[in-house]
């Protein structure tokens, strides 16, 4: 029998349908089914998006459960993520934990999907946990923010992304270069074998902590045109330098505001969450960062970068902890800040 808080945390905000089974802070199970249905769109189709949510929900949540050993009976509650996110999928996550919540009688307690990226760091992998105040880059398909967190429910926008997300860069290059979506990883693998000093992509200038990442899609889209007017092989014949070159860019443009930041807080716990920040070359440049900063840096296991239940049942935990459940009338958001936001 095991001891503790056992929670069931789904997420279903975009393309992923996610299942994980938790005690505390550990996690027994994390069980995601990804929908191949997208690639060959260039992108996430909403409504192919809940017709495959809506398939994918229950045999994820059973193999969760089984997986973990866990009966559904020995639940205490369930948390999901209410937004925010693609409405359509949030739909079909939200009404079927809260539905079996009310079958089982035990509380169903609603998630903010960014916060979960962040407080994934909380996970016990057997590892240090950060130590409040830190500053979390989160970066996404849909979100890039840098977030001073001072506590489980203590998070400041200290900037974000006036345009596209980082994610979205990735994604959006990478379709402009014929990869399948998600691009992200394509651009990352191409990344590996290129020189990343091949080309040279003019960054836009914004103020503050913030980012803008459309003008940099526009640039490299225009700069990939030109070169095929002299060249018509490329960017096919081009793609590992031209991958390696992005990649260089978007890394730069996110550490710059990064160090920026972590410097005039005067804070040195640095983590990064976010599907994005499964991205080697982020990965590298934060350690090397580090290493010269002398920053205590944060990065999650591969499987907790993307979406996925445990990062909701580790969110749900918390809020557990301190009482805070849902209600049955709580409705799905596709827009939801930061409650503590500057
Ligand atoms: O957090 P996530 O799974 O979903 C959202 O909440 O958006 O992030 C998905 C994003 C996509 O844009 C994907 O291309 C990007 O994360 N991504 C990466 C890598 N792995 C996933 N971007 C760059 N390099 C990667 N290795
Ligand atoms: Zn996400």
């Amino acid at each position: 029998m095991e001891k503790g808080v056992i929670l069931l945390g789904i997420e279903s905000s975009c393309d992923d349908t996610s299942a994980a089974v938790s005690v505390d802070d550990k996690i027994l199970a994390n069980v995601t089914a990804s929908q191949d249905i997208h690639s060959k769109y260039g992108g996430v189709v909403p409504e192919l998006a809940s017709r495959a949510h809506q398939k994918h929900i229950i045999p994820v949540v059973d193999a969760a459960l089984k997986e973990a050993g866990v009966t559904a009976d020995r639940l205490d509650a369930i948390a999901y993520t209410l937004g925010p996110g693609l409405l359509g999928s949030l739909l079909v996550g939200s009404s079927f934990a809260k539905s079996m919540a009310q079958a089982l009688g035990i509380p169903a307690i609603p998630i903010h999907h960014m916060k979960a990226h962040v407080l994934a760091h909380f996970i016990d992998m057997g590892r240090e946990k950060p130590t409040f105040p830190f500053i979390c880059l989160t970066v996404s398909g849909g979100h890039t923010q840098l977030l001073r967190v001072d506590g489980f429910d203590e998070f400041t926008v200290l900037g974000e992304t006036l345009d596209d997300a980082a994610g979205e860069a990735f994604d959006k290059a990478a379709k402009y270069l014929g990869l399948p979506y998600p691009g992200g990883p394509e651009i990352d693998r191409f990344a590996e074998g290129g020189d990343p000093d091949a080309h040279v992509f003019t960054k836009p200038k914004v103020d503050g902590y913030n980012f803008s990442f459309s003008g940099l899609k526009t640039g490299f889209v225009n700069y990939v045109d030109n070169q095929q007017r002299t060249d018509p092989q490329f960017p096919k014949n081009n793609l590992e330098d031209l991958a390696a070159s992005l990649r260089k860019t978007i890394v730069d443009m996110l550490m710059d505001r990064l160090v920026q930041v972590a410097e005039d807080e005067n804070i040195s716990t640095i983590a990064i969450a976010g599907g994005v920040s499964a991205n080697r070359g982020l990965r590298r440049r934060l350690n090397e960062v580090a290493e010269e900063r002398d920053w205590k840096v944060f990065i999650p296991p591969l499987e907790y970068c993307t979406d996925n239940g445990a990062m909701i049942a580790i969110a749900g935990y918390y809020e557990f902890l301190m009482k805070r459940f849902g209600k049955i009338t709580d409705a799905a958001r596709a827009r939801w800040k930061m409650e503590s936001e500057a």
